[in-house]
């Protein structure tokens, strides 16, 4: 299995368009060891040729110009975009899919409520059908599995995560399962698993099973600290309540990740306010000692 990290930013991006926070501003002007990133976004593939891209992002015109293998082949119009998967209905996982109106009918997977924010507070599924149409695919959240036809040699196991509706759902202050999914992604004829969470607010029983038995997780690392947005006068936001588990501190992910044994363990959807974004910084050295990895734009995992 080939996995292209297209985009390792969370919302927004680094740097952000306004953003004068610390890091945004020494990125900037070149004052940081850094790499600026786009919005949170992946492809998968098991044959280099058909793709299932993992949240559509802002940013996805240049993450696919920057990346060959997905690009037309044959024809006038072609991709290598067969079907697209969403973990959420957030901004930055889903306005990409506008951008892709002038293509063929879009095979949409994902779940209920996702579905029913898309064609409700954010109707991009209302307003694609007057382009190129969505075939949306309804997907569990119980952890059961499902495949792809386009993608053979993939299974898709999905499963509801404790985590928040964007602020536009109509359930925002009501949760459902399938607001928020984690993916394994098994590569059926290796039986290679990776485990793709953007956002995880909580270390739940079913998420702790899927890491220990993933060769390879891919997680949530938008935020450092619990307070950092607070810290920074950027936001009155904790990133609990915008269901970001920190990596640091006790309960935080570099202590959950050590428990897990034998497995890749890399950082997605970093924010722009994340000290691990200075390659040079405590933080990012703390991360290296305790063998975890950030992806960054372009970077390609192999199952
Ligand atoms: C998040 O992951 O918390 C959201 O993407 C934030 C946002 O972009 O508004
Ligand atoms: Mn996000
Ligand atoms: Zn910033």
């Amino acid at each position: 299995m080939k996995i292209r990290i297209l985009g390792s930013g969370a919302g927004g991006g680094f740097p952000q368009w306004n953003c004068n926070c610390n890091n945004c501003k020494r990125i900037r002007s070149g004052e940081m060891n850094g790499k600026a990133r786009t919005q949170s976004s992946i492809a998968v593939s098991s044959d280099n040729i058909n793709w299932l891209l993992i949240n559509a992002s802002p940013d996805i015109r240049a993450q696919l110009e920057a990346f060959p293998a997905i690009q037309p082949k044959q024809g006038l119009r072609d991709t290598g975009i067969k079907a697209v998967l969403l973990m959420d209905s957030q901004i930055d996982h889903t306005t990409g899919l506008l951008m892709l109106r002038e293509g063929k009918p879009l095979d949409i997977y994902c779940s209920e409520m996702v579905k029913q924010d898309l064609t409700s507070g954010f109707p991009v599924f209302n307003m694609l059908s007057h382009y190129c149409t969505v075939n949306h695919h309804p997907i569990p959240v119980d952890g059961s599995s499902f495949t792809i036809p386009a993608i053979a040699d993939l299974r898709f196991y999905t499963q509801a995560l404790k985590s928040k509706a964007p602020p536009y759902s109509p359930h925002r202050h009501d949760p459902h399962d399938g607001d928020n999914i984690g993916v394994v992604i098994e590569q059926i004829s290796t039986g290679k698993k990776l485990f793709y969470s953007p956002g995880l607010g909580e270390l739940e029983d079913h998420v702790m099973t899927a890491m220990q038995t993933a060769d390879c997780v891919l997680v949530d690392g938008t935020f450092w600290t619990e307070n950092e947005m607070i810290d920074q006068q950027l936001s009155k936001k904790k990133a609990a309540e915008m269901g970001h588990l920190p990596q640091s501190g006790s309960g935080g992910m570099i202590e959950i990740l050590n428990t897990v044994q034998n497995t890749r363990k890399i950082l997605i959807h970093i924010n722009n306010t994340n000290p691990i974004l200075d390659e040079d910084s405590e933080p990012c050295h703390i991360l290296a000692k305790n063998g975890i990895e950030v992806t960054y734009d372009g970077m390609e995992i192999d199952l």
